[in-house]
């Protein structure tokens, strides 16, 4: 253990152990590591042997990992959260982790001085392990400063009346009052609180607590960056004072080209293993002619849905690359979705199927024009920085906000559902049209930007963490 002691100081590490939170945590990680930290990362035992696997074909990165129990029967990181009963579920398990992480704690700090607990906002008792144990907590927000704004101003939301929402509620109602945000409508607070969430969520009002919790953390380090959302950044530091910094895109150096100068082919550690044949399928494409068509680790379509989307793709006559998930109906076996693909698919070799795509490689690929995404925040920084606009089907989550901000703020992506069209004619619309070049013009210049300020992340963090930041 006393290896661990470095010159900066130990840091003990806990994401939620879902695959869109720990992929970041990792990168901020390695990130520290190279700054002169020790880390101990403390993950839940499935995932640890995922993340195993697939560090030990990558060079050592110098953490230390240490499992503690799932208390599921299955991979914590695979069950599906936009399950009701699931959810609650996996909040329970993630509360049980605690008396674990805390005895993992406990024999670090007989060992070694920790000069604090990186955990995430959702991990609400992190905060409470670190008031015990007297250590400062440091918050990593994995998703935007929009969303984190957000969850700032839910007391404000509640007492207004703009939260929860009624989903699918015709009574929009206009929200002004968000520093650094466009003119949003009740339709754009994210799914998460809706009056849907609130029935299967009965601890909702208890939510104003995580705005306490958050500002009580020594900062907030934010997976964005300042260029994408400099208004919501300012605002939220002047309105809360407190030091909160963008230290995204938290997306591994090879694929933003930081390491060599040039974007290079690389992974993230997945819940399965990525089907490369897809790369070959890409490779037979000419330039820009394909739509990668993705829902993330955990959204949730309805097969009518499904069916929607697949005629939608087949009538538009465009070659597309879709991963269908096992878990991406539920109900509806992996055979039967790709049956549903095949019969609508208008000619031969339009489509290609994989279960789980190496998303990195693949938005990297110059076959690839655009991003059928249900805009979860991890998708959303990837296909930005691959400099691909996006075709937006939010879903669940923070995915409407997000979307908000691609389709009216950054002006690099159009929403998937219309109103007035049907999915190809919005796709042909937009592929063949002014917009096309436009939207890839505006989203390189974000790229360049993303690229910009992650050379600099490393001099961010140092400074957050010595409470230098920008203020
Ligand atoms: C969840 C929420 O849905 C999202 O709204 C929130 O912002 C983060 O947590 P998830 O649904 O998994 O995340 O979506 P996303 O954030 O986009 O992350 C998916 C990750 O899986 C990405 O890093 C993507 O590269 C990877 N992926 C996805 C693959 O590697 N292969 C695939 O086939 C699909």
């Amino acid at each position: 253990m006393e290896e661990l002691a470095s010159y900066k100081g130990h840091i003990v590490a806990f994401p939620l152990p879902l695959q869109g939170h720990i992929n970041p945590m990792l990168i901020l990680c390695k990130a520290l590591v190279s700054l002169g930290f020790s880390v101990t990362f403390v993950n839940a035992e499935s995932n640890h042997k995922r993340l195993l696997a697939h560090i030990s074909a990558a060079p050592s990165t110098g953490i230390d990992f240490v499992p503690i129990p799932d208390h599921l029967d299955t991979p914590i990181a695979t069950v599906d959260v936009h399950n009701s009963n699931n959810l609650l579920l996996v909040r329970n398990t993630v509360r049980k982790m605690r008396a674990d992480f805390e005895s993992v704690l406990k024999n670090i700090v007989s060992n070694v001085k920790v000069k604090f607990i990186l955990s995430e906002m959702s991990v609400g008792w992190t905060q409470e392990t670190a008031d015990k144990f007297g250590i400062p907590k440091v918050t990593l927000f994995t998703e935007s400063a929009a969303s984190l704004s957000i969850q700032y101003h839910i007391p404000e939301l509640l007492a207004k009346k703009h939260a929860p929402v009624r989903q699918g509620c015709p009574d929009l109602q206009s929200i002004d009052y968000l520093p650094g945000f466009p003119l949003m409508t009740t339709a754009d607070i994210p799914y998460s609180l809706s009056a849907h969430a609130e029935k299967l969520d009965p601890g909702f009002a208890q939510r104003v607590e995580r705005k306490k919790v958050l500002l009580k953390a020594k900062c907030v380090l934010v997976n964005s960056f300042d260029a994408l959302e400099h208004g919501v950044f300012a605002g939220l530091r002047a309105k809360f004072h407190q030091t909160v910094v963008p230290v995204g895109p938290l997306l591994p150096p090879a694929f933003l080209g930081t390491e060599n100068g040039s974007n290079k082919p690389t992974t993230l550690p997945g819940m399965w293993p990525a089907d490369d044949t897809c790369k070959q399928w890409l490779d037979r494409q000419q330039d820009g002619t394909v739509l990668y068509v993705s829902f993330g680790s955990n959204a949730t379509l309805t097969m009518d849905d499904f069916v929607r989307l697949a005629r939608g793709l087949g009538l538009c006559k465009q070659l597309f690359l879709w991963v269908v998930r096992p878990t991406l109906v539920p109900g509806s076996s992996l055979d039967e979705l790709l049956k549903v693909v095949r019969r609508n698919s208008i000619y031969e070799g339009q489509s290609c199927t994989v279960s789980w795509a190496p998303q990195l490689q693949v938005l990297l690929h110059p076959a690839v024009g655009w991003f059928v995404t249900h805009c979860g925040w991890n998708s959303t920084l990837e296909s930005i920085c691959a400099g691909v606009p996006m075709l937006c089907w939010p879903l669940t989550a923070e995915q409407n906000l997000n979307c908000k901000f691609i389709a009216d703020e950054w002006k690099i992506g159009v929403r998937l559902l219309d109103d007035s069209r049907c999915i190809e004619e919005v796709i042909t619309g937009v592929v063949e049209s002014q917009g096309d070049s436009q939207m890839k013009t505006k989203v390189k210049k974000l790229k360049e930007a993303a690229i910009k300020e992650s050379k600099l992340i490393t001099k961010t963090i140092d400074d957050a963490l010595s409470s230098k930041s920008r203020s």
